[in-house]
């Protein structure tokens, strides 16, 4: 596995942050993805007014990942200006468990460099994924 570059990350994911759309809850989440072949993308949520359609930053950062041609991520950073810092949330744990692996660290970062990491399979044990289907 090649060297994971957190600072770019959390970087990649605080330029998430600041364009994140989140007029209704104001709660703005950021979100950078390292690729097998060191590429970095990032994502932000996205609210809609109706409110069921909102997608989280982690989410829209996975499909920044697949728009830009890959689809193998080794690590991923979820940004926010939370003191108590923001996991995933439950549907885009079952994302993660997509498109990374059971080992790879999942890295929670905020404004007062506060950050907390979980492997893929701490955050969705016995996951779901694409080997169940076989
Ligand atoms: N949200 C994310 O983008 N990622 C998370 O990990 C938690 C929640 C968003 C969804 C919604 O726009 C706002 O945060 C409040 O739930």
């Amino acid at each position: 596995m090649s060297v994971i570059k957190w600072q770019s990350l959390v970087e990649a994911a605080k330029k998430g942050y600041q364009r994140a759309y989140a007029p209704y809850s104001k709660f703005h989440v950021g979100a950078a993805a390292q690729t097998v072949n060191n590429e970095i993308l990032n994502g932000c949520n996205v609210e809609n007014a109706s409110y069921g359609l909102t997608v989280c930053a982690e989410r829209n950062c996975i499909a920044q990942v697949v728009v830009s041609g890959e689809q193998k991520i080794n690590a991923l950073v979820v940004y926010t200006e939370q003191e108590k810092l923001t996991p995933p949330c439950g549907a885009c744990r079952q994302v993660i468990a997509e498109f990374m692996a059971q080992d790879a660290p999942v890295k929670a970062v905020n404004h007062l460099n506060n950050e907390k990491t979980w492997t893929v399979a701490q955050l969705l044990p016995d996951a779901f994924t694409p080997k169940d289907l076989l």
